[in-house]
Formats: structure tokens, C-alpha cells, sequence
């Protein structure tokens, strides 16, 4: 069955108010060349303090607007911390979950799941993420630990129910390609995209899995998103760096237009 394609965008820790004006210039590039019911869906994830305010600047445009983590709770004593209903209220559609940056924070499986399961209950699209590091890659392992991600990451459809199970996102980011201008070869990205939907037939089951989105991640940029998004079961991109200037971040979108 065809999947739609995703462009994400992760500001990570950048964006000042100045940084809006990147988000309104995406917004309107994505409103002249994608309809609203095309086969690509744009978002762009900033940090907190500009989930709101980017939200407006993108209102009525087919962009969405994406968190970079939410807490497992409801709401309370959680100083610091975020919860779905803030992200939903704030105007998020989408979160990003165990990015490797929380991972290497000490954030578990465990909890990775049971954010999965926070977003869910306020219609908050989980991208979850994933990815081996250089030394697993490197001891032939990175299969295993990516198997062993998706398994622990995802509760059961039960808990977050169909609607979400058929909208959640997984992005394969290899710890080592994020950030340094380096990426896996074309087809070590497929054999992963394969073997990580592999595991999400066993976990979600097949119909899931066919329908559900694997973004790649890690040093995606204008001169290589076309070759990374034609690759055999890539349906879209997890972008970092480049998604900070509309310029680069709308050329990445073409290529998946
Ligand atoms: P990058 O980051 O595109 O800057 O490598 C990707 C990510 O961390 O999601």
C-alpha cells in the first residue's frame, strides 16, 4: 500500500523569536507547492518556547507543528517537565520520542513506550526514534539493536489505539550519522528500513507495519535527501541541521514532492 511521505524538521535546542521567520517562509513554500491532501506532510518540530507562537505563524498552511519530547504523566509535580496535553494545547500535532540525544540522557525503552502511550491519549502523533551507535554498527550489531529499540519503544496497539497506531512514525537515525555530514551507503539504509519493518509486523502487526512510516535521519541535506528518500522503503526524512533555514529545509521538501 502506498505511504504518504513525511518531511520533519527538529530545531533541537535553536530558535530564538527570530527563528519564526524561517517556520513562515516554509509555511508558504509548502502552501504554493503541496496541497493539503498531497502525499507529503511537512513538520516542523521547535523547542518549547516556540511550539506556540510557530503554531499561529503556520495556521491555516498544510504544516504542522511537532514537540521534541513530552513527559509520561498527565500533568503534576514534574518541575521542568512538559505533558502531551501542554503540546496539545500549545497547538503540536506530532512529537518526536527517545531522539538519541535523550537516549544518550539515560532515556530507557521503557520510557520511550510509555510517551508513546502519553501522546496517544491527547491524538498526539508519536515519531519514534531509533538508531544504532558507531561502535554497534561497527560489531555487527546494528540490526539487533534496532530490533531490540523498536520491541521495547512501542507499547501495545491496545494502549494507544488504532487511530494513533496508524499515524505513528518511526525514524531510523544512526547515532553516528547525526549531526557529522556522514550517512550510511543507499543500501545499508534499506537493509535497515527492511529489517526495522520486519520487526514492526511482529510488534504491530503486518498491516500496521505495510502502513506505517520509516523516516531516515542523520545528516540529511539538499545534495543528498533525493537519493536517501528514493531508497526502497525510506518514506521520508528526519532532518536537524538542515531543517533551521527554509532555504535548505524547502529543498529537501521538494526532492519529496
Ligand atoms: P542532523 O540531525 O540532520 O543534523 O544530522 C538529525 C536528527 O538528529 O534528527
Amino acid at each position: 500500500m502506498a505511504r504518504g511521505r513525511m518531511i520533519a524538521g527538529n530545531w533541537k535546542m535553536n530558535g530564538l523569536q527570530a527563528q519564526r521567520d524561517e517556520a513562515r517562509a516554509v509555511a508558504a513554500f509548502v502552501g504554493d507547492n503541496v496541497s493539503a491532501n498531497a502525499a507529503v506532510e511537512v513538520v516542523i518540530c521547535p523547542p518549547f518556547t516556540l511550539l506556540s507562537d510557530v503554531a499561529r505563524d503556520v495556521a491555516g498552511t498544510p504544516v504542522h507543528v511537532g514537540a521534541q519530547d513530552c513527559h509520561i504523566a498527565d500533568t503534576g509535580a514534574h518541575t521542568g517537565d512538559v505533558c502531551a496535553s501542554m503540546l496539545a494545547d500549545a497547538g503540536a500535532s506530532h512529537v518526536i520520542i527517545a531522539h538519541s540525544e535523550r537516549r544518550a540522557l539515560g532515556e530507557t525503552d521503557v520510557l520511550a513506550a510509555q510517551k508513546v502511550r502519553a501522546a496517544a491519549q491527547y491524538d498526539v502523533t508519536p515519531i519514534i526514534c531509533v538508531g544504532e551507535t558507531e561502535a554497534q554498527r561497527d560489531a555487527g550489531e546494528a540490526e539487533a539493536v534496532v530490533a531490540a529499540q523498536i520491541r521495547g519503544s512501542l507499547p501495545d496497539v491496545s494502549a494507544v489505539g488504532h487511530a494513533i497506531a496508524a499515524r505513528a512514525c518511526l525514524a531510523y537515525e544512526p547515532v553516528w550519522a547525526i549531526g557529522t555530514g556522514r550517512t550510511p551507503s543507499v543500501d545499508d539504509i534499506a537493509a535497515m528500513h527492511a529489517a526495522s519493518r520486519t520487526v514492526l509486523a511482529e510488534v504491530w502487526g503486518a498491516e500496521r507495519a505495510e502502513s506505517m512510516r520509516i523516516l531516515y535521519g542523520g545528516s540529511v541535506k539538499p545534495g543528498n535527501a533525493r537519493a536517501i528518500l528514493d531508497v526502497d522503503g525510506v518514506d521520508g526524512a528526519l532532518v536537524g541541521g538542515a531543517s533551521l533555514t527554509a532555504e535548505s529545509f524547502t529543498q529537501i521538501i521538494q526532492s519529496a514532492i
